[in-house]
């Protein structure tokens, strides 16, 4: 069987990032091809080194908000490395449509959000604001407009009496590490059916 290649974007720990390389194993449809970095000092590039993953780092900062001149750059590992699917976690940069048009169908994004509630940041403290009575992730399909591709999964998580935002971003985590690798494995699999998890 030959597996479908997975680039994995991240800007930080990379938590989400382990739980989807540590899925593709065994009878899983994909493999990670690379683990690529805006950010030199992002702690997932050595928890990848450390899984045996090929690494990339390209520096948005040298380009100085010239969001296209940076994408032509870091577009260039991801081809190199004949990635078939491209997955966004904890990747903090905007992509313009012109980046996300050669990824079109094969790209995507987990947001720490209920989408379409709180695209953007600071989801944990709006949805604290907000007085909801719950909250979650999404893993969607990348498109031009930011966090609002068609919606592949959801977790949800209830909101306590008392909770911070940390306390919020730490219980929806745990259904990140979950939703993640069960929409990539379906995905890979060439199956878009939305998977929703409590
Ligand atoms: C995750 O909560 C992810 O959903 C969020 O950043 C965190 C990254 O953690 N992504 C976004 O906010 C995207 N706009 P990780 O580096 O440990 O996976």
């Amino acid at each position: 069987m030959s597996h479908k290649k997975v680039a994995i974007l991240i800007s930080g720990g990379g938590s989400n990032m382990v739980s989807l390389v540590e899925s593709m194993t065994g009878d899983h449809p994909a493999r990670p091809c690379l683990v690529l970095s805006n950010n030199a000092d992002a702690g997932g590039l050595k928890k990848a080194a450390a899984a045996g993953i090929a690494t990339a780092v390209v520096d948005h900062r040298p380009f100085k908000g010239d969001r296209e001149a940076f994408e032509s750059e870091l577009v260039k590992p991801i081809l190199e490395a004949g990635a078939d699917i491209v997955c966004l976690a904890g990747f903090m940069r905007v992509l313009t449509a012109g980046f996300v048009s050669q990824f079109q169908g094969r790209m995507l994004n987990i947001h720490p959000s209920l989408l379409p509630k709180y695209k953007g940041l600071h989801t944990h403290a709006r949805a604290l604001e907000a007085g909801d009575a719950e909250h979650g992730c999404t893993v969607h399909e990348v498109t031009p407009a930011l966090d609002d591709g068609p919606i592949l999964g959801q977790a949800r998580v209830p909101i306590l009496a008392g909770d911070t935002p940390d306390d919020l971003a730490a219980r929806v985590l745990v259904k990140e590490h979950l939703l993640y690798p069960a929409v990539l494995r379906r995905y890979a699999a060439g199956d878009r059916t939305p998977i929703l998890m409590d």
